[in-house]
């Protein structure tokens, strides 16, 4: 067993579970956190991302034991109060069907623009669409989901 201390959302949070428990198992069975998504389980569909330590990482591709003294937000830390803009402009353009994919979708582009934002670097269509290559939507064809990056850098 291995004892898991994270910041969740920021909650502290303790729990011993098994050395092999994924993060995002652990987000969702032993947190009931289950806005993360978990589509395939093998580093391809991007569903599952979260942000540790700031950074967007596959929640599928993490041992829990390995985030342990991290700080993790889920799709459902980054309202406070009232929705993220990257949240409000998924709703405003239309970026989602099914949902599945937007919960990781949502943390990949807060990510993106962070990033660039950070670089000083313009985050164009071109960019958007390159860094959503591990991000898989098998709904919109992605062309609002590249619109609602775009309406939210503006705002972030
Ligand atoms: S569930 Fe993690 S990448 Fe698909
Ligand atoms: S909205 Fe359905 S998988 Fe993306």
């Amino acid at each position: 067993m291995a004892k898991v201390k994270l910041t969740v959302n920021g909650r502290a949070v303790s729990r011993d579970v098994p050395d092999t428990t994924l993060l995002s198992e652990f987000l969702r069975e032993d947190l009931r956190l289950t806005g993360t998504h978990v589509g395939c389980d093998t580093s391809q569909c991007g569903a599952c991302v979260v942000h540790v330590d700031g950074k967007a990482v596959k929640s599928c591709t993490m041992l829990a034991a390995s985030a342990s003294g991290g700080e993790v937000t889920t799709v459902e830390g980054l309202a406070n109060g009232e929705l993220h803009p990257m949240q409000k402009a998924f709703n405003d353009n239309h970026g989602l069907q099914c949902g599945f994919c937007t919960p990781g979708m949502i943390m990949s582009g807060v990510d993106m623009v962070n990033r660039y934002k950070q670089a000083g670097r313009e985050l164009t269509e071109e960019a958007i669409r390159h860094e959503l290559e591990g991000n898989i939507c098998r709904c919109t064809g992605y062309h609002n989901i590249v619109k609602s990056i775009q309406d939210a850098a503006t705002k972030m």
